[in-house]
């Protein structure tokens, strides 16, 4: 068996510097609140919540201090927080503070902004949060043309795309090609962040080289589940699972090229335990 790990398979910068800065927190701090996941992968999770993260709900549920996830959270989590007198670490990545950067710029400049992206993902809704009230999310082709009604309805000249971070590149381009053939003065700007849009060309190209791909990560990650759906595509034996506890040894051929990709929030040592177990067998 030829095993091949994708180059950048694992976690993103903006996860590592969440997690790495929420350990370093913890050195000086007992607990610590983190609204949702801070990452969505069940092992990081677990490992964090022994070291002292409490995770909620609601902003509500937090005492003293409390972290902000990678993916962001909505404009009113922060000003609770701020009537609440937490102390507030802002783990929120770069990248996707700089797409409500632009949200917010965009607003003032009176766009109306199509925010293109998974409708129940956590960051798209922060990132709608940061956009007002001229704004409207678009998950799928069919939710263009009610859309683009919205957009009319408000009388607004200039409209702008923007984009979740981890959304699907190709389905990004299709929808902003049909926005563009019924807004021509369209602004857009593609968020996709580079980590994500590199993961999905590596899954390609590994895709189309093995007989079979395994992929790692949480199943509610949305990074992760994009990067099976591509797989799909191109590879006719494709696994996903969540860390080697799922590894069905049955569905592996010995004979087989197997790659592996890993979502943004897999930790290196999920990764490093599946390819110990293939390198075993064969
Ligand atoms: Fe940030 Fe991109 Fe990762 S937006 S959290 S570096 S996938």
């Amino acid at each position: 068996m030829e095993i091949i790990v994708g180059k950048t398979a694992g976690f993103c910068f903006g996860v590592k510097n969440a997690v790495d800065k929420t350990i370093e927190e913890l050195k000086n701090k007992k607990s610590i609140y983190c609204i949702g996941e801070l990452v969505h992968n069940k092992l990081v999770t677990r490992q964090l919540e022994e070291k002292g993260v409490i995770f909620i709900d609601n902003i509500e549920e937090a005492r003293d201090n409390v972290i902000i996830r990678a993916h962001g959270v909505p404009q009113r989590t922060y000003q609770k927080a701020k009537e609440l007198n937490l102390n507030v670490k802002d783990l929120t990545c770069p990248k996707v503070l700089h797409i409500h950067n632009i949200a917010k710029e965009y607003q003032d400049r009176d766009y109306f902004i199509f925010l293109i992206g998974q409708k129940d993902h956590p960051e798209t809704i922060g990132t709608i949060s940061f956009c007002g009230e001229n704004a409207i999310i678009i998950e799928k082709q069919e939710d263009i043309s009610n859309a683009v009604n919205e957009f009319k309805k408000t009388n607004k000249k200039k409209a702008l795309v923007i984009a979740q971070t981890t959304f699907s590149i190709e389905k990004f381009n299709s929808i902003v090609s049909i926005l563009k053939g019924e807004i021509q003065t369209i602004e857009v700007k593609n968020t996709i962040c580079s980590a994500t849009k590199q993961r999905q060309e590596e899954t390609i190209k590994l895709s189309k080289n093995v007989d079979t791909m395994i992929i790692i990560g949480g199943k509610h990650s949305s990074n992760t589940t994009k990067l099976f759906d591509i797989a799909t595509e191109y590879c006719e034996n494709v696994i996903f699972i969540e860390s080697k506890e799922d590894l069905d040894l049955k569905q592996i051929n010995k004979e087989h090229k197997v790659g592996i990709m890993a979502g943004a929030s897999t930790p290196q040592k999920s990764i490093q335990e599946v390819v110990e177990i293939l390198t075993k067998i064969c």
